[in-house]
């Protein structure tokens, strides 16, 4: 098994190279913490590492996605061309699809699953994003169903042979109310992103709460988001990974 570098150097090391491959890896985080941004940019870095990827959002139209980083990140000049290329596909469900459509079945999970198989195979793609994944809740009220078709779509996943990483919406962005959902405990990995302090006193910190088949920092890391990518200001030592 392989070690997925997210290209993003702080993160690296505190994952001590990378997420091992093939993991099924839940961003949660609070509203703004980060968690698109962070996803969009491990695609892409991967893609520029030869390992195509596809990014299926379920809550944001596609194209806001890919014009949101864009306008963040003045690296990606070359992003159309990656996805001419066929190196990357920004794709998904549209809110106003979701709102409008009278039958809520359209968008099963087996769906969804069927939808970004199509695309991974596509392109060959190794990577996989899904933003976001707690909107999924909402298809089914029943929690024991609910958790019988995260725990399909996750095998159905691992089945793609892919390394995915799921975004799910905390509830509150401070760590010390941090609650597990029932569900986390069916993904290969988990880290959280936290905004603590007030106003101009908030800080940015993430972390890794686990990931199987990896050693990993248990460091909660501070993080900045700037035009060149996330910065994350590991313990470890970045410059080994
Ligand atoms: N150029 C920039 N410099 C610094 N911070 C930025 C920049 N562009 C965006 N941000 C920050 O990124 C945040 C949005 O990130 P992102 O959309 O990834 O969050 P998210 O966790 O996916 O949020 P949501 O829960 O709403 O989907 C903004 O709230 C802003 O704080
Ligand atoms: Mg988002």
């Amino acid at each position: 098994m392989g070690i997925v570098k997210t290209g993003i150097s702080g993160l690296d090391a505190m994952l001590y190279g990378g997420i091992p491959e093939g993991n099924q890896v839940v961003i949660a985080g609070g509203p703004g913490a980060g968690k698109t941004l962070i996803c969009f940019e491990i695609l892409y870095r991967n893609a520029k590492m030869g390992q195509p990827g596809v990014y299926f959002s379920l809550e944001e139209n596609p194209k806001r996605v890919l014009e949101n980083a864009k306008s963040t990140f003045n690296e990606l000049t070359d992003i159309d061309e990656m996805i001419a290329s066929k190196k990357l596909i920004i794709d998904g469900k549209e809110p106003t699809d979701k709102l409008a459509a009278a039958d809520p079945s359209g968008y099963e999970f087996g769906k969804v699953v069927s939808e970004i198989e199509e695309l991974v195979s596509q392109i060959g793609a190794t990577r996989v994003v899904v933003d976001s994944a707690s909107i999924l809740s909402l298809l089914i009220s029943d929690q024991v169903a609910y958790r019988r078709s995260m725990i399909e779509f996750i095998n159905d996943m691992r089945r793609l042979n892919v390394t995915t990483l799921l975004t799910m919406e905390a509830a509150t962005p401070e760590r010390s109310k941090l609650e597990f959902k029932p569900e986390f405990f069916i993904f290969d990995g988990i880290i959280s992103m936290y905004q603590t302090g007030e106003a101009e006193k908030r800080i940015r910190a993430m972390e890794i709460i686990k990931m199987r088949g990896g050693k990993h920092s248990f460091v909660t890391t501070p993080y900045d988001i700037t035009g060149t990518g996330f910065k994350v200001y590991s313990a470890e030592d970045a410059s080994l990974y």
